[in-house]
C-alpha cells in the first residue's frame, strides 16, 4: 500500500505521523509547495521510527508529484487554514485554485486513487475533486463528519462523565459552523439515547459547543486544529488501506440520499476497500430533515461560487 499526504503543514504532517505510527502503508510520500517542508518533517517523523518501531517509509518532496505515483489512497490538507474570527467558507477563493491544481496533478500519477479531502471549506472542496478528477464517486471522500463526530462524542464524554469510546453519536450536514447538524436523539451511550440522562439545557450546550468546537479552539490557538483532524484523516486512510467497512459520517456525492442530490454532504457511510461503498440513508426526525435541507442550501450557495472564481 502506498498513501500519499499533499500539504506538509500541522493537519497534514499530524495525517502522515498517524497512518505512519499505525503502519497502514508502506510507503508514504508527504508533498508541500514550500520548498523543504516536506523532506524535512519526513526525516523529523522517519527519526521516530526507531524509538516508536514503525516499518513505514516516510519521502518528503517539494512539489514532484512522480514521487506519488501510484498511490492507493491521497489525502489532499492543501490551502490555507482558518484565522480566530473567520469561517471555513471565507477560504474558498484562496483554496478552491490550490485544490483543483493539486487533484489534477494527484491524478496524472495516480489514476484509480482514493482521494480524501481536508481543505475547507471542505463540503465546497469535495465537490471540486469530484467535479476536476471526473474520478467514480466513491472515491473522494471529504473528511468533516468524522472529525465534528469525535467532536461530539467529546462533548457528549464530558458532560455524561464517561469515556468518548463507549459513545455513538453523529454529525450529519455540513462541515461549517452552521451548517453541520448534530443528531442528539439518534446518539447513545452503550446502545442507551443519551437523551436518558441529559436535560433539554445539557443537550442544546452540548450540540452548539459541537458546533463551534473547531472555532472555539482556533481562537485560542491563532490557527485552526490539527490533532483531531489529521487523526481523522487517517482513521478513513485505516478504514481503506485494511478493508475495515468502518462507519463514518463522511462528505459524499448524494444522489437523492436524505432527498438531495448533485452536492457533497456529511452523511454515514460505510468505508472501506473500494472507498465509501454504501450510504446509510435513514429517516430523519423533521426538524432534523428540515436542517440538513438548509445545510445543503447553504452548501449549494458556496459550490455556485466555485463557477465565478
Ligand atoms: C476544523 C478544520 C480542520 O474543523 O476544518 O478543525
Amino acid at each position: 500500500m502506498k498513501v500519499t499526504v499533499v500539504g506538509a503543514g500541522a493537519v497534514g504532517a499530524t495525517c502522515a505521523d498517524n497512518i505512519a505510527r499505525k503502519e497502514l502503508c508502506t510507503e508514504l510520500v508527504l508533498l508541500d509547495i514550500k520548498e523543504g517542508v516536506a523532506e524535512g518533517k519526513a526525516q523529523d517523523m522517519m527519526q521516530t521510527a526507531a524509538l516508536l518501531g514503525f516499518d513505514t517509509k516516510i519521502v518528503g518532496s517539494t512539489n514532484d508529484y512522480s514521487k506519488t505515483a501510484n498511490s492507493d489512497v491521497v489525502v489532499i490538507t492543501s490551502g490555507l487554514p482558518r484565522k480566530p474570527g473567520m469561517t471555513r467558507e471565507e477560504l474558498i477563493g484562496v483554496n478552491a485554485g490550490i485544490v483543483k491544481s493539486v487533484a489534477e496533478n494527484i491524478l496524472k500519477f495516480s489514476p484509480n486513487t482514493i482521494i480524501i479531502v481536508i481543505s475547507n471549506p471542505m463540503d465546497t472542496m469535495t465537490y471540486l475533486a469530484l467535479q476536476s478528477t471526473g474520478l467514480s464517486k466513491h472515491k473522494i471522500i471529504g473528511m468533516g463528519g468524522a472529525l465534528d463526530s469525535a467532536r461530539f462524542r467529546y462533548q457528549l464524554s464530558t458532560t455524561l462523565g464517561c469515556s468518548p469510546a463507549d459513545l455513538n453519536a453523529v454529525v450529519v450536514g455540513g462541515h461549517g459552523d452552521t451548517t453541520m447538524i448534530p443528531l442528539i436523539s439518534k446518539a447513545t451511550w452503550n446502545s442507551v439515547p443519551v437523551t436518558e440522562f441529559l436535560s433539554a439545557e445539557q443537550q442544546e450546550k452540548i450540540v452548539k459547543d459541537t458546533m463551534v468546537g473547531g472555532a472555539t479552539l482556533t481562537a485560542l490557538i491563532g490557527t485552526s486544529a490539527w490533532y483531531a483532524p489529521g487523526a481523522a484523516g487517517a482513521a478513513m486512510v485505516e478504514a481503506i488501506v485494511r478493508d475495515e467497512k468502518k462507519l463514518f459520517t463522511a462528505c459524499v456525492a448524494l444522489d437523492g440520499e436524505y432527498g438531495q442530490k448533485d452536492i457533497c454532504l456529511g452523511v454515514p457511510v460505510i468505508i472501506g476497500k473500494n472507498g465509501w461503498e454504501k450510504i446509510l440513508d435513514f429517516k430523519l426526525n423533521d426538524a432534523e430533515q428540515a436542517a440538513f435541507n438548509k445545510s445543503a442550501d447553504a452548501v449549494r450557495n458556496m459550490n455556485d461560487v466555485l463557477k465565478t472564481l
